[in-house]
């Protein structure tokens, strides 16, 4: 099982930005977190970020028949992109969206999401353990 997991825009400056709402974990921590979840589970875990919606496109697009889930934090694109979920829709690859905070209990434009319609699952305000737990949803 090799699952991906693509972070959007910001989600590298976890730790430095907003620590009140995204706590004070690392992106680095947020990386070892995961690959440590990821060893235990016996999964192949491969990380992608991205600040750009067409990278993040493209790389969706270049996971189809190489991997078997994505677990997904498209971040402020959640609440703007058709490209995204459009993506995930062309390659069919079972995908969880993770949310760090709890978006529906925020903004009003964080009560959007795009991305939902596509996706298996939605794990919102876990904080990063959310990840882990897109993990085992994928994996049962
Ligand atoms: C986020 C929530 C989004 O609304 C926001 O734009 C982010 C992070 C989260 O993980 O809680 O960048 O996806």
């Amino acid at each position: 099982m090799k699952i991906l997991v693509i972070n959007g825009p910001n989600i590298n400056m976890l730790g430095i930005r907003e620590p009140d709402i995204y706590g004070r974990e690392t992106y680095a921590d947020l990386l070892e977190k995961i690959k440590n979840y990821a060893d235990k589970k016996g999964v192949e875990v491969e990380f992608f970020q991205s600040n750009h919606e067409g990278d993040i496109v493209d790389k969706i697009q270049q996971s189809y028949k190489k991997i078997d889930g994505i677990v997904m934090n498209p971040a402020a694109y959640t609440h703007t992109s058709v490209a995204i979920p459009d993506a995930l829709k062309a390659v069919g690859i079972p995908t969880v969206e993770v949310h760090i905070s709890d978006v529906d209990s925020r903004e009003e434009f964080r009560q959007v999401s795009y991305v939902r319609p596509c996706c298996v699952a939605c794990i919102k305000g876990h904080g990063t353990d959310g990840y882990c737990e897109a993990i085992d949803l994928l994996l049962s």
